[in-house]
């Protein structure tokens, strides 16, 4: 069996499989969604070989489906992502990660000063695409931040 083919991390039977995230990512990715809080068993690879990302991260999350509304929270960590969603040991949907046009309620502005800190309001920011570069525009300030900045910052 060629190296590549092989399994690093058990397979699951039924759940979520989160594959590709770049290294590093991984952890952010497993705070954002409380997985740490979930009673199901999870699974995670860091800095595993991958012949397209070079070293990867992945995790699996037995019996739970991410909705489309955290993937495309997940496509601003990790666009590249793959989400396979398992069942009976059979992959049996690979979700597509697209970005969301706005993104509200998960994380805070990286404004000090801004107005959504001081107010029981929801968190508001469009998403701004230019070429490569991802950026967010809190809806409160209007300040842009590169997506780098609001990841970090939460
Ligand atoms: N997987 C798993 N448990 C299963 C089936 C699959 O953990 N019962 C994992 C695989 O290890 C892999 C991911 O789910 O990390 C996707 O499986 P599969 O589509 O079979 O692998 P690839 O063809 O390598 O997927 P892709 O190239 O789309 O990433
Ligand atoms: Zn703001």
């Amino acid at each position: 069996m060629a190296k590549e083919t092989q399994l690093q991390v058990e397979a699951i039977k039924n759940g979520t499989v989160i594959d590709h995230i770049p290294a590093n990512v991984g952890f952010k990715v497993l705070k954002l969604f409380k997985m740490h809080k979930t009673n199901q068993r999870v699974t995670v690879g860091l800095n595993l070989p991958s012949s397209a990302l070079g070293a990867k991260d992945l995790i699996k999350i037995e019996n739970i489906f991410i909705s489309e509304e955290q993937a495309s929270q997940l496509a601003l960590y990790a666009p590249q992502a793959t989400v396979n969603q398992i069942e009976n040991y059979e992959v049996v949907k690979k979700l597509n990660l697209a970005l969301p046009e706005q993104i509200n309620a998960v994380f805070k502005c990286p404004n000090s000063n801004c107005i959504s800190h001081g107010e029981p309001v929801d968190s508001s920011f469009k998403v701004i695409t230019k070429k490569e570069d991802i950026q967010l525009k809190c809806k409160y300030c209007e300040k842009v931040f590169s997506r780098e900045i609001v990841t970090e910052s939460n």
